[in-house]
């Protein structure tokens, strides 16, 4: 069998983002896999744009690349106490295509914040945002990194015992999800 293929999708845009070096984390703990990291600087959902030029091209790669992946990983930061509105808006568009791309697929997601609850705000409501796309998604164990600017160290390893091992079990029933 080849190695599956892990898609991960970050709520943060930022370049140095702790939610990204926490997939990244994630997908080394997942173990040998095909890690692709989702591209979400989409256009903002726009009912009238749909209309008139339906899905952008952007976003079906997106569904294309969910429907591809034999397991996804989503991590949050939180904003005022919710998702990111970029990771919100992708999964508006996602909806917006056919095929239900989330449909049956194996998923985690976890949560990565400078504030001290790290996030669990904004994990229990993306938690319910995933709900209606009935995805095969993990109850656990919960993820939520907190203080994520002290979380990495200088070569982006996740540091903090607890972290690891959270993340590694989180990662390893995943992948016996998809072996399942
Ligand atoms: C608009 C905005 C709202 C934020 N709200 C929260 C919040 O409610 N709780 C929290 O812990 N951190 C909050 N933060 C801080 C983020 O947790 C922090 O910027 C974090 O590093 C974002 O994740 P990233 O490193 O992946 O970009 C907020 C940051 C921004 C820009």
């Amino acid at each position: 069998m080849n190695d599956p293929i892990l898609l991960g999708l970050s709520g943060s845009l930022r370049a140095s983002s702790g939610n990204r070096k926490l997939l990244r984390e994630a997908a080394r703990l997942f173990g040998p896999c095909t890690y692709q990291e989702a591209d979400l600087r989409l256009p903002l959902y726009d009912g009238d744009d749909e209309a008139v030029d339906g899905v952008p091209p952007a976003v079906q790669t997106l569904a294309d690349q969910i429907a591809a992946a034999d397991a996804v990983i989503i991590s949050t930061p939180e904003y005022n106490k919710a998702p990111s509105g970029v990771l919100k808006n992708a999964l508006d568009w996602i909806s917006r295509t056919k095929g239900g791309p989330w449909r049956d697929k194996p998923l985690a997601v976890m949560s990565a914040s400078s504030g001290r609850s790290g996030g669990e705000r904004s994990q229990m409501i993306l938690r319910s945002f995933m709900v209606p796309f009935r995805p095969r998604i993990l109850h656990g164990p919960e993820m939520h990194l907190a203080a994520v600017g002290s979380a990495f160290d200088e070569d982006g390893r996740l540091q903090g015992d607890l972290y690891i091992s959270t993340l590694q079990d989180l990662m390893q029933a995943l992948r016996a999800e998809v072996e399942r």
